[in-house]
């Protein structure tokens, strides 16, 4: 076949940007992404490009080129999939918060909605195209409630796993270091990779599209998670180690990755990990592990979560003990809310935990953020139900300026990596503030020497505070 239109269920941080460039890199096909979010749609097509609901660098350059010529962004589902003759599945699949499984397994109650809807609607024969994170043999779910349809409707089921990552989502898309697409080896089967193969051949070489049975593909996006954030969190054990002994971490970090098989990617140590998808797919990984009775395999995948929810907590811990065991009534600016920079999105964001830590202590915290809005700040903390939603507003604040933020602070706490942060005038914040003044760089971003020869206090992730 021969694909002339392609439809895209879900259009949030991985469906947007990815059917952006496809109908960039493909203007003979037709690109639709649906959503049932009505309001996310509307965004994605608002005519001002800095209202699309997510921001990507160099996103609004392609969605501006392709929108109305071959991408559209719709609400009409049903119309979509009858339309497509290949269907990508891009909806969430979060943790479970309910039921068996809760807080470890993955919640595909969105996914088997997708199903049944393509199943009800379609009336010709569809590739569907697993691009959420599912858990290894989803599959075979999906396609079971496929074949149930009893309308001759014949089905192929593809996973095509996405490895981008935000804030460089359109050049990872653009450039990926491969592109993996997992099918059944029968005919039809084969048959569906190579239109699915085709589709990337248009802009990435042939070599990089790798193609795998179902489940290794699965199981591979997974792994790769899990490697990455495990890379995170040896980092961060050895950080606190450092710290205790002297050494730096980033002498060590850059010690460790000139050795080539361990590479220097993915080794700065931080104030933990975030985003919406390593803490959700290594539990994944962990409650699919446990559940065939691997316990050792889920317990060794465990330790990276709790490795970093240590780091998270270490973090605040330092800041109380560090401002003398009390920061009650003291304010403390937090520069960056975002998971990590050039992206708006904060989904478990460290910066959540810390903020809900220190207000426990009942600091005064006082965030900006040069992309995450305040409704934003507000719904991650309230989701916490720590406390009302009332208490939350009254004991942190949002600013849109970081001096103001930073004005009178006891503290500044640098949680996420956005470059702006280290052109601030940093002579002028310290003149404002409180006395010592303490930065806590949970990000390693910022100049030691500048900063101490100005008289801040400089603590710095992995090596501590050296005066
Ligand atoms: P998201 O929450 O930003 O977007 C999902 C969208 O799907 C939402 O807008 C939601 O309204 C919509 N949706 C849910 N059910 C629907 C239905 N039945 N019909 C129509 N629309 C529906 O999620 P995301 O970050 O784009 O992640 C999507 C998947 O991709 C997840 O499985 C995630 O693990 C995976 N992934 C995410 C990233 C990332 O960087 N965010 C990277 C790689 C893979
Ligand atoms: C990650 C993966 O990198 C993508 O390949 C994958 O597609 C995606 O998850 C997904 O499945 O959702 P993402 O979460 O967007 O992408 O961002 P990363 O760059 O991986 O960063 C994740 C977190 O680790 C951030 O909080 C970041 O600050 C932190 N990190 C990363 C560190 O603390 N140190 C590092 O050296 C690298």
């Amino acid at each position: 076949m021969n694909i002339k239109n392609i439809c895209c269920i879900g259009a949030g941080y991985v469906g947007g940007p990815t059917m952006a460039v496809i109908a960039k890199k493909c203007p003979h096909i037709k690109v639709t992404v649906v959503d049932v979010n009505k309001d996310r749609i509307a965004a994605w097509n608002h005519e001002d490009l800095s209202k699309l609901p997510v921001f990507e660098p160099e996103l609004d350059t392609i969605v501006q080129e392709a929108r109305g010529r071959n991408l559209f962004f719709s609400t009409d589902v049903d119309k979509a999939i009858d339309e497509a003759e290949m269907i990508f599945i891009s909806v969430n699949t979060p943790t479970k918060t309910y039921g068996k499984g809760k807080g470890m397994a993955a919640d595909l109650k969105y996914i088997e909605l997708c199903a049944r809807q393509i199943a009800r609607v379609s009336k010709t024969n569809k590739i569907v195209v697993e691009k959420s994170t599912l858990p290894v043999r989803t599959a075979s779910a999906i396609k079971n409630i496929l074949d149930h349809t009893g309308n001759g409707v014949q089905f192929q089921i593809l996973s095509n796993p996405e490895f981008l990552a935000e804030g460089t989502a359109v050049s990872d898309l653009l450039n990926p270091d491969r592109v993996l697409i997992g099918g059944d080896t029968t005919p039809e089967g084969t048959k569906a990779v190579n239109d699915l193969v085709e589709i990337y051949g248009n802009w990435v070489p042939k070599a990089q599209i790798l193609t795998t049975n179902v489940w290794s593909s699965e199981l591979s996006k997974l792994a790769a998670n899990a490697f990455l954030a495990q890379r995170v969190s040896s980092i961060n054990a050895l950080s606190e180690l450092c710290e205790q002994t002297g050494a730096d971490v980033n002498e060590v970090a850059k010690a460790i990755g000139m050795d080539s098989r361990i590479g220097p990617k993915f080794l700065k140590a931080s104030v933990g990990f975030g985003g919406s998808c390593f803490q959700k797919d290594i539990l994944n990984l962990v409650y699919i592990a446990r559940t065939y009775g691997l316990d050792e395999v889920s317990n060794y995948w465990e330790q990276v979560i709790i490795m970093n929810n240590h780091q998270k907590q270490r973090f605040s811990d330092n800041i109380v003990s560090t401002l003398y065991n009390t920061v009650s009534g003291k304010k403390i600016a937090f520069l960056g809310w975002a998971f990590k920079k050039d992206t708006n999105d904060t989904r478990e964001s460290a910066a959540i935990n810390i903020a809900d830590n220190l207000l426990n202590e009942q600091a005064a915290v006082s965030v900006y953020d040069p992309k995450v809005v305040e409704e934003r700040i507000y719904a991650d903390l309230d989701y916490l139900n720590s406390r009302d939603s009332e208490e939350n507003r009254k004991l942190l604040k949002v600013e849109n300026d970081p001096y103001e933020t930073c004005n009178k602070a006891h503290a500044i706490a640098v949680l996420t990596e956005w470059d702006e942060f280290v052109t601030y005038d940093w002579e002028r914040i310290y003149d404002n503030m409180e006395k010592p003044a303490f930065i806590f760089d949970g990000r390693g971003v910022l100049n030691r020497e500048l900063l101490n020869s100005i008289g801040f206090v400089y603590y710095n992730i992995g090596s501590g505070i050296i005066e």
